[in-house]
C-alpha cells in the first residue's frame, strides 16, 4: 500500500484531485468509482475548479458510486445521487447518462444490484475507485462483519455509521436503516483504490486498516490485498500510525506499493 500523509485536509483534496485530472487526462474514457460523505468534498470541489479553470473535460467519463440509502428517491436533498449532483456533477460536462449511484427505491434490490455489477462489467471495471473511510473501519456501507468477498447488496447500517451521518440528516432517527452498496469484493475489483481520511475521529479506524490484521471486522483492511491501494491521510488522520516515518520516507523515495 502507499501511505501518503499530507498537512492538512484541504492538501488532502488538492493531491487526490490532481490524481484523478491527471487519469481523465491520460484516459479521458477512464471509469471512476466516487464516494460521498464529507471528506470527498474538498477533492470535488478542486475537480470542479479544474473543469472551470484550466478546461479539464469529463465528456467522455464513466461513473459509478458506492453506495445509496434505501427509501430515498434519487431527488430527495439527503440521496447520494442529490449529494454528487449538487457536490461535483452539476458543475462539470459529464452527460448524466454516464452517471451511476444505486436506486434506493428499487423494488427488486437484488435485482437492481445484479444489474449495477453488470453495468460496471459492462464498461470494462472501473479504473479508480475513490475511497473514504468510517470511524468503523467500513468502506462504502461494508459494516463490520462484511464477507470480503461481497458484492452489491442491502446492508444494514451499523450503530456508529447512523450516528456519524446523523449530522446530514439533522437527527438520527431520520437517518435510513438499510442502504444498498458495492461490496468489498466490487471494490477490490477497480483497478487502483484511493482511500482519503481526514480528522482525527478516523486515526483509530485507519491504524487497523493499514497495520492491523485483515478482518471483516475493519473492511478497510481488505485493500491490504490490493496490489495498486493509495491511501492519503492528513495529521491527524495519520497520528495512531506506528510506522508513519516510514511510510514517509518511502513515499520521499517514491516506491510507495
Ligand atoms: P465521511 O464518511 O467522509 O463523511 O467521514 C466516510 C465514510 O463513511 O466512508
Amino acid at each position: 500500500m502507499r501511505v501518503v500523509i499530507l498537512e492538512d485536509a484541504q492538501q488532502v483534496g488538492s493531491w487526490a484531485a490532481e490524481y484523478i485530472g491527471r487519469l481523465v487526462r491520460q484516459k479521458p474514457t477512464v471509469v471512476l468509482g466516487l464516494a460521498t460523505g464529507g471528506t470527498p468534498v474538498l477533492c470535488y470541489q478542486r475537480i470542479i475548479a479544474m473543469h472551470q479553470e484550466e478546461g479539464l473535460s469529463f465528456s467522455r467519463v464513466r461513473t459509478f458510486n458506492l453506495d445509496e440509502y434505501v427509501g430515498l428517491p434519487a431527488d430527495d436533498p439527503n440521496s447520494y445521487r442529490s449529494f454528487m449532483r449538487q457536490q461535483l456533477f452539476d458543475h462539470i460536462d459529464i452527460p448524466a447518462s454516464s452517471t451511476h449511484v444505486p436506486d434506493g427505491m428499487a423494488t427488486d434490490v437484488t435485482e437492481h444490484c445484479r444489474h449495477y455489477e453488470q453495468q460496471i462489467q459492462d464498461v470494462g471495471g472501473i479504473d479508480l475507485q475513490l475511497l473514504g473511510i468510517g470511524s468503523d473501519g467500513h468502506i462504502a456501507f461494508n459494516e463490520p462483519g462484511s464477507s470480503l468477498a461481497s458484492r452489491t447488496r442491502l446492508k444494514a447500517l451499523a450503530a456508529r455509521t447512523l450516528q456519524d451521518n446523523a449530522r446530514f440528516f439533522g437527527t438520527l432517527e431520520r437517518v435510513p436503516r438499510l442502504a444498498i452498496t458495492m461490496g468489498v469484493g466490487t471494490i477490490l475489483e477497480a483497478r487502483q483504490c484511493l482511500l482519503l481520511a481526514t480528522g482525527e475521529n478516523k486515526a483509530t479506524a485507519i491504524r487497523d486498516a493499514i497495520e492491523g490484521p485483515l478482518t471483516s471486522q475493519i473492511t478497510a483492511s481488505a485493500l491490504q490485498l490490493h496490489p495498486q491501494a493509495t491511501l492519503v491521510l492528513d495529521e491527524a488522520a495519520a497520528a495512531k500510525l506506528e510506522q508513519a516515518d516510514y511510510y514517509r520516507k518511502a513515499e520521499a523515495l517514491q516506491v510507495g506499493c
